[in-house]
């Protein structure tokens, strides 16, 4: 099978990317998988196999795979905006669509498509290049709120504003990565990350609750992720009815965004008032380093990393 791992692009998420596809590549099977490796950097310019290639040259050699599997995180990848560009080519690939990709990005968007679907979400208002935080929005809201980038990943300029004279500083902030902003009540509980994983039959399953315990003073952002500011539990302590409830509402939220392969949803899991959990985000293509929640909780499953990458790509030729 010829198959072109696809990764780095142009988002805050490049390196990210470049971790991602460094653990698919080390895993990747070498005598079922004839394998080319494909760059996007950091300006947009193209590599193929190490090389500088101009883009009708790199379009070529996408086209001439079985399967490309994208391993972009953020704008410019895990957005549609690649997708779109293999569906033209007509190479089937790995994981989410141009729906799904472009809904799953934006905060906002999947916030009020996850809310139509009956799941629960933080209260929170999307503002548009211009607009501020109306005295309306500070009532209806509650302190602490996170100012999001409404199109961004890995907490990238992400701020907690724990008084409201900190707005303004915090949407300047978040305006540097989107012009377009999310500013959301903070959600109290536990942080739970559930995977859902749909195999080759078409069949969605998802994995044991992972557990987040952020080990130092801040939330779970771009340092807690990357530079071992954090514990993972797997299976997180619940009880079985709570799995269930989270299992349940991730695979809705998978139907809800049209999610095609994986996905993986972030909840806080109250622990006071109603215990009902509240999605966070999702993620359309979630990290994968060899360390990242995803291949985690499938290796937990006992689903091991080439295995859940094989699944995947089974998916896409299916
Ligand atoms: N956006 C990063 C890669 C994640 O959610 O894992
Ligand atoms: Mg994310």
């Amino acid at each position: 099978t010829r198959l072109a791992v696809l990764y780095g692009g142009q988002s805050g998420e490049h390196e990210v990317s470049c971790r991602s596809a460094a653990s698919i590549l080390a895993h990747l099977d070498r005598e079922r998988y004839q394998v080319t490796e494909v760059l996007i950097d950091r300006d947009g310019g193209w590599h193929v196999g190490g090389r500088p290639t101009p883009l009708p040259a790199a379009l070529r050699v996408l086209r001439a795979q079985d399967v490309v599997f994208p391993a972009l995180h953020g704008p410019y990848g895990e957005d549609g905006t690649v997708s779109s560009l293999l569906e033209w080519l007509g190479v089937p690939y790995v994981g989410n669509g141009v729906f799904a990709s472009a809904a799953g990005m934006d905060k906002g968007v999947t916030k009020r498509l996850l809310a139509a679907e009956g799941l629960r979400v933080s209260p929170g208002v999307t503002l548009r290049t211009g607009e501020d935080l109306s005295p309306e929005d500070q009532r209806r809201l509650e302190l602490p709120v996170f100012v999001k980038p409404a199109r961004a990943g890995s907490s990238l300029g992400v701020v907690r504003v724990d008084d409201w004279a900190g707005v303004p500083a915090a949407l300047e902030q978040a305006r540097q990565v989107d012009p377009k902003v999310l500013v959301e009540q903070g959600a109290r509980g536990r942080e739970i990350d559930v995977a859902v994983l749909q195999h080759p039959d078409g069949r969605v399953q998802a994995g044991p609750p992972l557990e987040i315990r952020v080990t130092g003073s801040g939330f779970f952002d771009y340092d807690a992720k990357y530079d071992g500011g954090a514990i993972f539990q797997i299976p997180a302590p619940l009880d079985a009815a709570t799995t269930e409830v989270l299992q349940d509402r991730a695979i809705r939220a998978f139907q809800a965004l049209d999610c095609r392969g994986l996905l993986r949803v972030d909840f806080f899991l109250p622990t006071e008032g109603s215990t009902e959990p509240i999605v966070n985000e999702v993620n359309t293509f979630p990290g994968f380093t060899a360390a990242s929640q995803f291949p985690q909780i499938w290796q937990q499953a006992g689903i091991g990393f080439a295995a859940l990458i094989d699944i995947l790509i089974s998916g896409a030729l299916a």
